[in-house]
């Protein structure tokens, strides 16, 4: 399916608000990988959608850059898709306050991830309020064509559909629209406790934990009390349904035999799970560290990315200032 997207304007934006997931990684990162080789591709890190929530700037500043290097050890290839931090394009929060403008309040305070946020404790401040505008202006900044990004945005894309149509019906056909990208066989990945996988649950297993800690959180994932000799069902554990994201074919039948004949525990399912987890990011583990140690190539991919977003962001701003009738004599 990835395969058959060619020659698109690919945009796609992660949050530096935490270390990064499997579900981070089989939910969006992998697709941005298998895009860039036929596309035009635009990878950012959102460090301002980032402070909605995180109000602690050594801890920003450090998840961002560090967020960059875990792009670049996982396989990004800045030879071919730009990866920058959105602060570096100032035309996007420029567009985002025009679009606040057209969006309806009503079409905010729809917005699950709001609602979502604040019930598991957020402060309502109005950043967290507006995150749906900022990530239109994302999207829509550099005439995206599509943004693969996990299930859980959905709603996200559908909002940024409807701004840009909103913009468009008041001030003429200006701002190009998106479609999504979103793969359903790991829409969503779970978590320990079997909810979807998420920094705000708690509940993840990170790529780059050492294997101690992730022994740990695999030890630590939820099952229910079967016996070890009973057989067990492979389609509701979590252990399975993580592991057949990593394993061959092969494996994984092995591993569904081995469910369904019983004589075979949830821990012997979890060691399982964590020599492959711990393997399979192993190359990308040793890449990460020989980068952590040369910052200065990761800054200088940064701006480099930044300067090619930049020129589109530039461009699109243009038509969005004359449609909307802003001025601008500098
Ligand atoms: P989190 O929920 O941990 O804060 P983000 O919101 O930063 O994760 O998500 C970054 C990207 O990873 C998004 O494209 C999102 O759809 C995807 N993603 C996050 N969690 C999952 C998951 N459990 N399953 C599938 N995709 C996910
Ligand atoms: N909201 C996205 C997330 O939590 C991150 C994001 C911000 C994004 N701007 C974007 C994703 C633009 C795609 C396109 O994962």
């Amino acid at each position: 399916m990835l395969n058959d997207i060619q020659g698109k304007v690919i945009l796609s934006g992660l949050q530096s608000s935490g270390a990064l997931h499997i579900g981070n990684y089989f939910g969006a990162i992998r697709q941005h990988l298998l895009l860039q080789e036929q596309n035009e591709c635009y990878y950012f890190i959102a460090n301002y959608h980032a402070l909605t929530s995180i109000k602690d700037n050594k801890q920003l500043a450090e998840n961002t850059l560090m967020m960059a290097v875990d792009y670049l050890a996982l396989g990004l290839n800045p030879d071919k898709a730009a990866l920058f931090i959105q602060s570096d394009i100032p035309e996007v929060t420029e567009l985002a306050w025009i679009l606040s403008t057209v969006t309806p309040m009503g079409l905010l305070e729809r917005g699950h991830s709001y609602k979502d946020k604040i019930a598991k404790g957020a402060l309502p401040n109005h950043g967290l309020f507006a995150y749906p505008v900022l990530m239109a202006a994302d999207i829509l900044i550099y005439d995206s064509d599509v943004v693969p990004v996990g299930k859980d945005q959905k709603q996200h894309l559908e909002m940024t559909r409807d701004i840009a149509e909103k913009f468009n019906i008041i001030f003429g056909e200006t701002l190009k629209l998106p479609n999504d990208l979103i793969l359903p066989e790991v829409a969503v990945v779970p978590g320990l406790d079997g909810q979807k996988m998420s920094k705000s649950y708690g509940n993840t297993i990170d790529i780059f934990m050492d294997y101690g800690p992730l022994k740990n959180r695999i030890m630590s994932i939820i099952t229910d009390s079967t016996s070890l000799e009973a057989p067990k069902n492979p389609d509701t554990s979590t252990i399975f349904s993580l592991y057949r994201l990593l394993a061959d074919s092969d494996e994984v039948e092995r591993m569904r035999n081995k469910f369904l004949a019983g004589g075979y525990g949830y821990g012997h399912a979890k060691k399982e799970l964590l020599e492959k987890i711990y393997l399979y990011f192993e190359a990308p583990r040793n890449k990460r560290e020989q980068l952590g140690n040369n910052l200065d190539y990761v800054e200088k991919v940064l701006k480099d990315g930044a300067k090619k977003a930049r020129e589109r962001a530039i461009s699109v701003m243009e038509r969005v200032r004359n449609s909307a009738g802003i001025l601008k004599f500098l």
